[in-house]
């Protein structure tokens, strides 16, 4: 790697001051998502049959901390009819579902999504259909839900008590030509405004999540957010953001592990936008961001044929995920933390088979992923006030990148302890060296590399990579010194 500044040892410096405090971490920052495609749900949180809940991946859900999941989808939901997953399962109808080719049964819908997300501990979030449907579906939903028993909606529940959905998203992607329904801006803000609306009056206590740009390099990015916070202000809590980083879009590995400065500059912009609005109408209101769709995903690979026969619960982009990878997710957890002060909510898309941490053969085992380890790092130690640390040290370029920093990092103060998460970008072993603006011992230094940064967990070798502790970090008078190996994801544990 060619390094912007020449140095003989590579060093990187940080402070780290508890008084330096960005802002606290929302715990909804740890959220995933489940859509009803490929083997997410059916063969995924459910048994392919989809009549019990796969208690093997139940259990690596509570391990890898979700905090809440988003479901039914995606573009799944664009031409979802709700009603379709409710009442006596053997009544439920068998649908052509268009957005991924398949055969959809029915047998999984709201309620056993919602007792699903109830065992694995996570909130729900969930997604209305603005593509073929729209208010009154949306409406009828939030009752379903939400509203005590008394009225139609309501009393079709199989569960006395409501359940109490706290987030809600305004549709999918709308703004994407390829979702079912696509609308423009004008359209489509309009329609949020009134949805969201009626789901309000159901129900006052609800967040609304409206959706924003499917990525970064859409046409209408920037202008949408404009126009849809324009018209949808009023219900806007959130607005959305999709992020997807495909390996085969970058050059080099190293143009690649830089991917999630992209988000960063995704989120400044939307933030921006935002607030540009909010000055239109002398609103000091801070509208949050909702990253509700993140990930590595091999989109170069072929994944989507339009010949292939409709199918229940196809086997759809289930990508193997490198060490490298891991890495790209390691640093998007970081990205996301710096902006605790804007993000409130992101979540990992997808949570088991579909582009997920967690992997499973249909009636064999289930297992981790190289991108599950720093997501449950993040998730258990990411918790309390984000710190400014502000990295220094040695930078490299890349196409339309002059300076990409070889150390990403962040601190998250808890109650007693302090966690630096840092990823090393380079193939050399990097020296940080951290002032410490508080009294600290090392509780542990845990790293995720491999010598192979093509290697992957599967189901031959479900353990082949998982981290290991280091030892070697230690508090050298005011500063804490560490080793970050070649390519690594770390989590620098100190008590405070
Ligand atoms: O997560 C897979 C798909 O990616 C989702 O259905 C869609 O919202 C996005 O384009």
């Amino acid at each position: 790697m060619e390094m912007g500044r020449r140095i003989a040892v590579r060093e990187a410096s940080l402070v780290i001051d508890p008084a330096f405090a960005i802002a606290d971490v929302d715990d909804r920052m740890f959220g995933s998502f489940v859509e009803h495609m490929g083997r997410c749900v059916y063969g995924g949180i459910y048994e392919r049959e989809g009549t019990s809940i796969r208690t093997d991946v139940l259990e690596l859900v509570r391990e890898l901390g979700v905090t809440i999941v988003r479901y039914p989808g995606g573009n799944f939901v664009s031409g979802y009819d709700w009603e379709d997953g409710i009442g006596p399962r053997e009544q439920r109808p068998r649908r052509l579902e268009l957005a991924w080719r398949s055969i959809e049964p029915n047998l999984v819908g709201t309620d056993e999504f919602l007792a699903w997300a109830r065992a694995a501990g996570a909130q729900p979030m969930l997604a209305v259909n603005m593509g073929t449907r729209g208010l009154d579906a949306a409406r009828r939903l939030v009752e379903y839900c939400n509203a005590p028993r008394g009225t139609e909606w309501a009393d079709r529940r199989p569960v006395e008590e409501p359940y109490g959905v706290p987030v809600w998203c305004i549709g999918n992607e709308m703004d994407g030509p390829w979702q079912l329904g696509h609308k423009d801006a004008v359209t489509y803000g309009k329609l949020a405004n009134e949805t969201g609306k009626a789901m309000r009056l159901v129900d006052p206590s609800i967040e609304l999540v409206v959706c924003g740009s499917s990525h970064a390099r859409m046409p209408t990015f920037g202008a949408w957010e404009d126009t849809v916070l324009d018209l949808a202000w009023d219900v806007a809590d959130h607005i959305s953001l999709h992020t997807y980083f495909d390996p085969g879009r970058f050059e080099t590995p190293e143009a690649f592990l830089a991917a999630p400065r992209e988000l960063d500059r995704m989120i400044d912009t939307v933030a921006a936008t935002a607030d540009a609005v909010a000055a239109r109408k002398r609103s000091r209101r801070r509208v949050s961001l909702s990253v509700d769709e993140w990930n590595v995903w091999y989109q170069s690979l072929p994944w989507r044929r339009t010949d292939r026969p409709f199918e229940h619960a196809p086997e759809l982009i289930e990508d193997t995920y490198t060490v490298t990878d891991a890495l790209v997710v390691g640093s998007t957890l970081i990205t996301l933390l710096r902006h605790a002060d804007r993000v409130r909510m992101a979540c990992l898309a997808q949570l088991v088979n579909v582009i997920a941490p967690i992997r499973t053969l249909d009636g064999g085992p289930a297992w981790r992923q190289t991108t599950f380890f720093p997501f449950r790092d993040a998730a258990l130690h990411g918790r309390g006030t984000v710190l400014r640390v502000e990295p220094e040290g040695p930078t490299y370029p890349t196409e339309g990148d002059e300076a990409v920093p070889v150390l990403e990092a962040t601190a998250v103060h808890g109650e007693g302890t302090l966690t630096l998460f840092a990823v090393n970008r380079d193939t050399e072993p990097l020296e940080l060296s951290a002032v410490l603006r508080c009294a600290a011992s090392v509780l542990e230094h845990s790293v995720l590399a491999d010598e192979d940064p093509a290697a992957a967990n599967t189901a031959e070798a479900p353990e082949r990579v998982g981290p290991r502790v280091l030892t070697g970090a230690r508090i050298d008078g005011e500063r804490l010194r560490a080793t970050l190996p070649p390519r690594s994801w770390n989590v620098l544990r100190l008590r405070v």
